[in-house]
């Protein structure tokens, strides 16, 4: 079978771009067969713009502020994004709500990570609403981006335990780091021609199957003896 070219993709940022740093990354290993066309960030002084240069990745700025409305902005996005040839838009820490026109523009091809196991905590803060809430586990969600926020059918999900002593800090570490394996891969799948929208659901063509052990306690249950430790 031929291979395929590799997937031709724009970046939206707004800030750090550890996130973009992860795809430049898992692309020089080889890991993802994607080129980054262009990097377009909504504020002029976020960091990952430096990262793009400094890979000689096209790196503009499109403030939202000098747009009358949310739609002329993402028609200027849009078009900025066509004229780079983009197949896929990433939106990597880009923490603007897209309209029906940018949606429009790229159908069921603009992907969006969130630090929390969608639909739980969705929109800002998602781990100290993870912390405040209590919960076991938290995690990260990568999604195809629909008009609601944080809102789409999913692809890939990373699960992390709540740790006695966490703080937000801490907790948005531990979920970085997985973000930074799980959206290169989601954008792999999607290169490979292997994610297949259906109504809420993404369906994977030849997903490896887990199975039930793939189940997770927190805290760790004596009871089972799967996760018993050692004498
Ligand atoms: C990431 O944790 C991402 O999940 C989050 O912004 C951070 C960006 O980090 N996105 C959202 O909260 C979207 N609702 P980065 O700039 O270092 O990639």
């Amino acid at each position: 079978m031929a291979q395929r070219a590799p997937v031709k993709l724009g970046v939206l940022i707004s800030g750090t771009g550890s996130n973009l740093q992860a795809i430049i990354d898992a692309a020089g290993r080889g890991e993802l067969r994607a080129e980054i066309r262009v990097v377009i960030s909504n504020r002029a002084g976020a960091q990952g713009l430096e990262r793009a240069r400094r890979h000689a990745i096209p790196a503009r700025v499109i403030e939202h502020r000098r747009f009358p409305s949310r739609e002329d902005f993402d028609r200027a996005l849009a078009e900025a994004l066509a004229e780079h040839r983009v197949e896929l838009v990433v939106c990597a820490g880009f923490m603007r709500l897209l309209s029906p026109v940018m949606l429009a523009a790229f159908p069921d091809r603009i992907m969006n990570i969130h630090p929390a196991l969608l639909p739980a905590f969705p929109g800002v803060h998602a781990q100290q609403a993870a912390l405040e809430h209590g919960v076991r586990f938290t995690g990260c969600t990568v999604f195809f981006v629909r008009e609601g926020v944080d809102d789409g059918p999913i692809i890939v999900q990373a699960v992390v335990p709540v740790l006695p002593g966490d703080d937000e800090e801490r907790l948005s570490e531990r979920i970085r780091a997985q973000e930074h394996r799980i959206y290169p891969w989601a954008i792999q799948l999607f290169g490979e021609g292997r994610l297949a929208i259906e109504g809420r659901t993404v369906r994977i063509a030849d997903f490896p199957l887990g199975d039930e052990s793939l189940a997770l306690v927190n805290p760790r249950s004596p009871h089972s003896p799967r996760l018993s430790r050692p004498h």
